[in-house]
């Protein structure tokens, strides 16, 4: 009987003309392929085509206020395309798909629906026939979605697409990441890239926390103390209402700076949600104004003090016109006061959210996020508005579903079991766990965002639940600045966001299928280099000689790459790739002499882990320096007093207990590993650069670091001494 069945469906499949085959991508896509395996080859494809009646149409159902037009869009689409194809498609405008062309439309459809059944702006439905692809989203969100589809399989398929039709919609409208920038400044550049690499997973929102302070228990410190302990506004306002708030003028957004994060992120259908912290978390201001603090924890506002929500309304009326999106975060976190009892600033806290929702919304039409902390209740003269969404994170705060959900509030679910505490915690992990990704699910199956409770099903609203907005996963900085280099904040996300992002979105990626995918997309993610890779012909990446018979060349002598008429010398590149490079010093008995600030200029800039940067040198004074250079770290011989050889990243110094000899020839190598880096000399013991991180003021921990090699410059400053070669491979 089994058979027969089996049989049965095998001859029903062959005589339909379609089959149901969802597209294996990062998130999986929903998708009816034709009959016979056919599939589309993209690099017939001889045009990308704007749908021009919708050219210039936006997405106002977003949570941006900057949405990019289709065109924008699809110019954007086109850039990556070329990028990685090596095409030079150039878009152009029609009203109709032709032949070998990618047509790029807005439509509808009645399937655009997200999980709760409502209409959803970033659906969109793509059809792949036999010499075309037509793109229709609910929106320009909802094309762009589908050109991350078009990408992916071509990335997974050897630019082959299978054809057929497929719509796709989100089941949720908030996926995506939280960073601590509070207690730890990250560059634009760095939010940028991390928006490129989230967009390509189909993820719209990055959550940025803009201020706090170390550390969670400042309540056992001395006045003294407690106004000196690292805390951070990272906005950099020149308005005079704000003087004085951020001190930090080297770790700050200004607003021109805060525009382009903002747009370069909207560019990919990423929205910026930015946070304020208070009236927890919230040092920063009481180190401005003392007076608004309650005295035995001065990260705690005395809301009850009558300058204090006052002054927060100045914050926010300083700020808002600096955010484009329709919401933004006021913190509203942890605001509890260890020598008071548990719910003692429960009645003020709920005055406080209630007072700034009210006036961000009538100063600006925006509404407001809140983290979860205490449950609006029945008994408040004022209730906290059903506009308010509340962003749940630990059950001992509050329950999502039987709290908020049941009571009609929006949740958006950052629950700590993704959470992620940078380096070092007793409590939470260094990276998203895989296992939960794919066995969250109480009854084992896969984890979805209106999961709260991973093991107590009660506690979790059902699938379609309106209510349930999305999910977030949160990456803090509980322990301050000089943790972690910038990088190491993408780390932690590298391996499995995209698994996340699958069901953040409602996909239905197997593990087996994302340990298949997931490294050929990962190296194919456009617009960003988070790994830092550096393409290579072979494991060698670079190899100067700077000894006999490698004399650096005058320009124009014939050797590839050289430039005529320039003053300077080249070096030229033994490993095959061509990363030829520029010196101003000189040589010397065979070596490179670094003198007066004399440098090597490469067309490198950083690599990734892993590698061994080897080179070998004979330091000629004391004088400590920068022996590599790159953007993201740099390698020095010490620094001022200290002759300790140190990493520099992130603006902090991370020194090993060794000095380099002086007028000796030694063999060094900088070498990344995993998640470690390490020095050796002559090929002796490994020494491991590590961080000294502070646990709450009360104890200390010495953890690793991922340093990146820096690739830049050699020499440069005040380092003196000669180097006979530089090699670097991709391993360790
Ligand atoms: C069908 O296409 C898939 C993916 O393109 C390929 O792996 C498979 O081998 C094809 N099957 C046949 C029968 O051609
Ligand atoms: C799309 O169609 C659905 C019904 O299928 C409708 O509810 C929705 O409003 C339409 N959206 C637009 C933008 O026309
Ligand atoms: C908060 O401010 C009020 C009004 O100035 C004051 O009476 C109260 O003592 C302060 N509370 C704390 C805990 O500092
Ligand atoms: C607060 O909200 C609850 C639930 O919506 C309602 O039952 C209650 O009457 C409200 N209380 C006040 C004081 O408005
Ligand atoms: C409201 O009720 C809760 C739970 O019974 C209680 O803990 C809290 O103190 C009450 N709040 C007010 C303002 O009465
Ligand atoms: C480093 O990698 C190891 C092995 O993959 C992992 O167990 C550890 O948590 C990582 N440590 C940090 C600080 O990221
Ligand atoms: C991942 O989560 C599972 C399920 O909660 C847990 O058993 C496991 O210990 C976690 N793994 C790590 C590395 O923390
Ligand atoms: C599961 O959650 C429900 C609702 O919160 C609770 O009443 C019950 O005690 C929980 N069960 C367990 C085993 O924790
Ligand atoms: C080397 O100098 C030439 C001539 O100025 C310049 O074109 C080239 O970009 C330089 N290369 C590097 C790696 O700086
Ligand atoms: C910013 O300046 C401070 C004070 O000079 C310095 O300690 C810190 O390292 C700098 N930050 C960065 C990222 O360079
Ligand atoms: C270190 O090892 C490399 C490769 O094994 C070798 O070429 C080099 O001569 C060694 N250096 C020293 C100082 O022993
Ligand atoms: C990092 O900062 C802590 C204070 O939070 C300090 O105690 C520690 O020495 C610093 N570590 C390094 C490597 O500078």
């Amino acid at each position: 009987m089994a058979v027969l069945k089996r049989l049965f469906a095998a001859a029903l499949c062959l005589s339909s003309t379609l089959v149901q085959a969802d597209l294996v991508g990062l998130p999986t896509v929903p998708f009816t392929a034709s009959k016979g395996n056919q599939s589309l080859d993209l690099t017939r494809i001889q045009s990308i085509i704007v749908d021009s009646r919708y050219a210039q149409t936006k997405d106002d159902n977003g949570w941006t206020l900057i949405p990019p037009t289709l065109n924008e869009f699809v110019q954007t689409f086109a850039q990556d395309h070329n990028k990685l194809y090596g095409r030079y498609l150039g878009v152009q405008s029609g009203s109709r798909s032709v032949p070998e062309s990618i047509f790029l439309t807005i439509g509808n459809n009645s399937e655009f629906k997200d999980v709760a059944g409502r209409w959803t702006s970033e659906a969109y439905k793509i059809e792949v026939k036999n010499d075309r692809i037509v793109v229709a989203g609910a929106s320009p969100l909802g094309v762009w979605w589908g050109t991350r589809t078009i990408l992916q399989q071509a990335s997974l398929n050897g630019a082959k697409i299978a054809v057929g039709s497929g719509v796709d919609s989100p089941g949720w409208n908030t996926r995506g990441v939280f960073l601590d920038a509070g207690r730890h400044y990250y560059p634009p550049s760095f939010l940028i890239e991390m928006c490129s690499w989230m967009s390509y997973w189909k993820q719209n929102t990055f959550h940025v926390h803009l201020s706090d302070n170390l550390y969670n228990n400042v309540d056992i410190y001395s006045y003294e103390r407690q106004m000196e302990l690292y805390a951070a506004f990272r906005p950099w306002s020149d308005d005079p209402a704000l003087a004085g708030l951020n001190k930090r003028r080297n770790e700050s957004y200004t607003r021109e700076q805060f525009d382009e994060i903002q747009q370069s992120c909207a560019a990919r259908g990423v929205t910026i949600i930015p946070e304020i912290e208070a009236p927890g978390h919230a040092l920063v201001i009481t180190q401005w104004k003392p007076e608004l603090a309650i005295e035995t924890s001065r990260d705690l506002l005395n809301i009850s003090y009558p300058e204090t929500i006052p002054q927060m309304e100045t914050i926010w009326k300083t700020m808002l016109p600096w955010f484009h999106s329709k919401v933004v975060h006021i913190g509203a976190d942890e605001y509890v006061d260890a020598a008071l009892t548990k719910n003692a600033l429960v009645a003020e806290y709920n005055r406080f959210v209630i007072a700034l929702d009210e006036y961000i919304k009538q100063e600006s039409g925006k509404s407001i996020r809140i983290w979860g902390t205490f449950p609006p209740m029945s008994n408040y003269t004022n209730n906290i508005s059903k506009d308010v969404t509340v962003q749940h994170w630990e059950f001992f705060e509050d329950n999502p579903y039987f709290d908020y959900i049941k009571k009609g509030y929006n949740v958006i679910n950052s629950d700590d079991q993704f959470y992620i505490v940078q380096k070092y915690s007793t409590s939470y992990p260094q990276e998203l766990n895989k296992t939960r990704i794919f066995h969250g699910n109480p009854d084992g199956s896969a984890w979805s965002p209106n999961i709260f409770d991973q093991t107590n099903a009660t506690n979790n609203p059902p699938r379609d639940s309106p209510y349930v907005v999305g999910h977030i996963a949160a990456q803090w900085n509980d322990y301050g600045p000089n943790t972690s280099t910038y990088l190491e904040a993408y780390n932690p996300f590298r391996y499995y966001l995209p698994a996340l992002a699958d069901k953040q979105w409602g996909g239905k990626i197997t593990e087996e299928q994302y340990d298949s995918i997931y490294p050929t997309l990962q190296a194919a993610a456009p617009a960003q280099n988070l790994d830092r890779t550096v393409r290579s012909k072979s494991s060698t990446i670079l190899s100067y000689k700077f000894g006999a018979g490698h004399q650096p060349q005058p320009y124009g002598q014939g050797w590839g790459g050289g430039h005529h008429g320039h003053p300077g010398n080249g070096i030229r590149d033994l490993s095959g790739n061509n990363y030829n490079a520029n010196t101003s010093c000189s040589i010397a008995n065979g070596a490179l002499k670094f003198t007066n600030g004399c440098a090597v200029t490469t067309p490198l800039t950083s690599k990734g882990n892993d590698y061994t940067l080897s080179f070998t040198l004979k330091q000629t004074s004391q004088t400590p320096g920068p022996l590599f250079t790159g953007p993201d770290s740099e390698l020095r011989s010490g620094n001022g007093s200290s002759s300790q050889i140190m990493l520099v990243s992130a603006g902090n110094a991370f020194a090993l207990n060794y000095s380099l000899p002086v007028g000796q020839w030694v063999d060094a190598s900088l070498i990344g590993r995993g998640n470690q880096t390490f020095f050796s000399v002559n090929n002796g013991t490994e020494m491991e650069f590590l961080t000294k991180v502070g646990v709450n003021g009360e104890s200390f921990a010495w953890v690793r670091m991922a340093v990146v090699a820096p690739l830049k410059t050699i020499g440069g400053g005040s380092w003196e001494g000669k180097m006979g070669s530089v090699t670097l491979v991709d391993h360790a």
